[in-house]
């Protein structure tokens, strides 16, 4: 989609804890999505910060024995010396306490009450000091907060409410008629859902007598403003908000709102009312993300089980870090943060695949060229299929970027450097430079430079000090980089001399699977028939979860004359399998297959290869088939 701008906000994060890797992400995903759009020439916005106020603020502060000042203070340099370490080009960094995100809560708030949008009334019923919201005695699930679980406590006092159940009808309707407003679409449903049962209105003030530390409401000084108003407001005093009228009709509306999926009914619900209630126009897409797990396991800060993101990027390097959080991500599901993981794709595709390319590369230009890149002659059909899986990664990683789905598209890049390593193992310039013509050596080793020099400009949002880096090795030094370069081939200049070799990615030794994940045999409960045929209960094949996939890309494995490699794309997420079928299947004839994968099966190393999930086939005497899917069915679908 053309825009003429981009709006990009992280959630504002509360001070009263150091940052962790959820944070980390989010902002990351931000960046890489205002770095893309500069490149696309769109004029871009990003703004993040920090959620300075209420109670959690204030007995973080209590503990510490600080005022919450003092203690927000102190935080907030964490976060910000965390964006510089993670390379963040936030435009702007708001913190709600600054005179000028206050100014604007007061304002609006005395004109919701000027309006009689704002009403006071006696409260009587349940806060969770958390997530720093009120429930009904209804919304309680067994006693305790319905989002987190956790212990609520009893709260009756006078209080100042905003009128959301008047606008309940409007905003199901407004939901129905942009579906782009709540993204993925089933958060867009859980939002609905919620909203089916009666809105009550927002308690949106707290007494001092019982928290001081708020914005005071410029109507009563008695009460301060509710921290979630208070914080949701950010995104539009950051961007002038009745204080700079040019510079809000530039930004407003956000074009995203990035948010964890904890946070849905805050931004889709109460954010949507307030706006309508004030009068201005809603937000394009609250776009909601799933969480990082520890493992299987929910990071908890009480179990010790989480990321430090500093310190990770300190010991495995920032943008080896901001690539995994990007390429292992599905946006919108869950994902599973491991070392191992980690370590397992920093090795295939940046060590590997990447930075492999790009050494050899530069070494062969060196040795069949003195270091400077030759001038290709005229391209066969080898060079004219590399020229299009690079042209089309990069419409690819456009699409992709408009759909939320940066996982398919680095995977997309990734797959050009493999075709481009694949491209010198068949064309063999090691082979070609014994020849007398050297036309053919040249057209290679400048086919494959410029590939990697479009998969340098596609990668550049996510690790920019790194493709800079690639890019001065290729001798570029122009850097007025935009997308629309990546579009075309040529773009590298024969004659140029080449720049210094870089190990970019080296590889890292990989942490031995434990032994715990070595898959366990099938079935638990197995009895047998009469005739010898093994039975199982219908509970037992429930639990074999079987899906369909696409085959991406199939290597042979050295040394394993059975075994294959195979890339799959299951339901969007890229996985690793090792299939015994080499004797059967030559690898090109397999991709774009769309088989049958058990797709629960424990991962196991076969030949010290990582396999996930386990392949369906027929087979008969030393015939076999792998089981293959007709139609145009998505992939990930199950198979019942
Ligand atoms: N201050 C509020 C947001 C106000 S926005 C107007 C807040 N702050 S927070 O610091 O608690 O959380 C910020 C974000 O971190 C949330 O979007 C939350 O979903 C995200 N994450 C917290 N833990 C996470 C993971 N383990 N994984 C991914 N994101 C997670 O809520």
């Amino acid at each position: 989609m053309q825009r003429d701008k981009f709006y990009v906000t992280t959630p504002i994060y509360y001070v009263n804890d150091r940052p962790h890797i959820g944070h980390a992400y989010t902002t990351i995903l931000a960046d890489v999505l205002a770095r893309y759009h500069r490149l696309l020439k769109v004029p871009t916005f990003f703004l993040t910060g920090t959620d300075e106020h209420g109670q959690k603020v204030q007995q973080a502060a209590d503990k510490g024995g600080i005022t919450p000042q003092e203690h927000a203070d102190r935080t907030v340099v964490r976060f910000q010396e965390l964006w510089e370490k993670l390379e963040i080009t936030h435009d702007d960094f708001i913190r709600t306490t600054e005179p000028r995100h206050k100014t604007v809560v007061q304002k609006l708030f005395q004109n919701l009450y000027d309006k009689g949008e704002i009403y006071r009334a006696e409260y009587d019923g349940w806060y969770c000091v958390p997530c720093e919201r009120f429930f009904m005695e209804k919304d309680l699930v067994n006693g305790a907060c319905p989002d987190c679980g956790r212990p609520v406590d009893r709260i009756k006092e006078s209080n100042y409410f905003l009128r959301m159940s008047k606008y309940q009808e409007w905003l199901v309707q407004y939901i129905q008629d942009h579906p782009k407003f709540i993204q993925p679409d089933y958060r867009r449903n859980e939002t609905l859902g919620f909203l089916r049962k009666p809105l009550n209105d927002l308690c949106v003030s707290r007494p001092k007598s019982r928290l001081s530390w708020g914005i005071e409401l410029p109507f009563d000084k008695d009460f301060v403003a509710y921290v979630w108003c208070d914080a949701l407001t950010n995104y539009i005093s950051a961007v002038g908000y009745l204080s700079d009228e040019a510079k809000f009709a530039r930004w407003w509306p956000a074009s995203y709102h990035l948010i964890g999926k904890d946070i849905l009914t805050t931004h889709t619900v109460y954010w949507p009312i307030m706006l309508k209630a004030m009068g201005v126009e809603l937000p394009e897409t609250v776009f909601a993300h799933g969480w990082w797990l520890l493992g299987d396991s929910k990071m908890s800060k009480t179990d010790g089980n989480v990321v430090n993101p500093m310190e990770f990027a300190d010991k495995y390097g920032v943008e080896a870090f901001r690539y995994f959080l990007m390429a292992e991500m599905v946006l919108g599901q869950d994902a599973s943060f491991t070392e191992e993981a980690f370590i397992r794709r920093y090795n295939a595709d940046l060590a590997n695949d990447l930075g492999n390319l790009l050494s050899r590369l530069v070494k062969m230009i060196g040795t069949y060229a003195g270091g400077t890149l030759p001038a290709p002659g005229e391209l066969g059909e080898e060079e004219k299929l590399l020229r299009k899986t690079a042209l089309e990664a990069a419409v690819t990683m456009e699409t992709t970027l408009d759909g939320m789905r940066l996982d398919l598209g680095l995977a997309a890049v990734i797959s050009v450097v493999r075709e481009t390593n694949r491209y010198l193992e068949r064309r063999q310039p090691w082979t070609l430079a014994k020849q007398e013509d050297k036309q053919p050596l040249y057209t290679v080793l400048y086919c494959a430079a410029e590939a990697l020099r479009i998969v340098s400009g596609l990668l550049f949002p996510v690790m920019p000090g790194k493709m800079a880096e690639l890019r001065k090795a290729l001798g570029i030094t122009d850097e007025t980089l935009d997308l629309d370069s990546l579009k075309e081939w040529g773009g590298l200049k024969p004659g140029t001399q080449l720049g210094a070799m870089q190990s970019l990615f080296p590889r890292i030794m990989p942490i031995e699977a434990k032994p715990g994940a070595i898959p366990e045999s099938g079935a638990a409960k197995v009895e047998v028939t009469p005739m010898g045929v093994v039975l199982v209960d219908y509970a037992d094949f429930q639990k074999i979860q079987l899906r369909t996939a696409r085959i991406l890309e199939v290597e042979k494995i050295q040394g394993a004359d059975k075994l294959l490699r195979l890339q799959i794309d299951l339901g969007g997420e890229r996985r690793q399998i090792v299939a015994g079928i080499a004797l059967h299947y030559e690898p090109s004839a397999l991709v774009g297959k769309v088989v049958v994968v058990v797709a629960n099966l424990k991962p196991a190393k076969i030949r010290g290869i990582e396999s996930n999930g386990m392949l369906l086939a027929a087979s008969v005497g030393k015939e076999l088939r792998v089981i293959t899917v007709e139609g145009d069915l998505p992939t990930g679908a199950v198979v019942k």
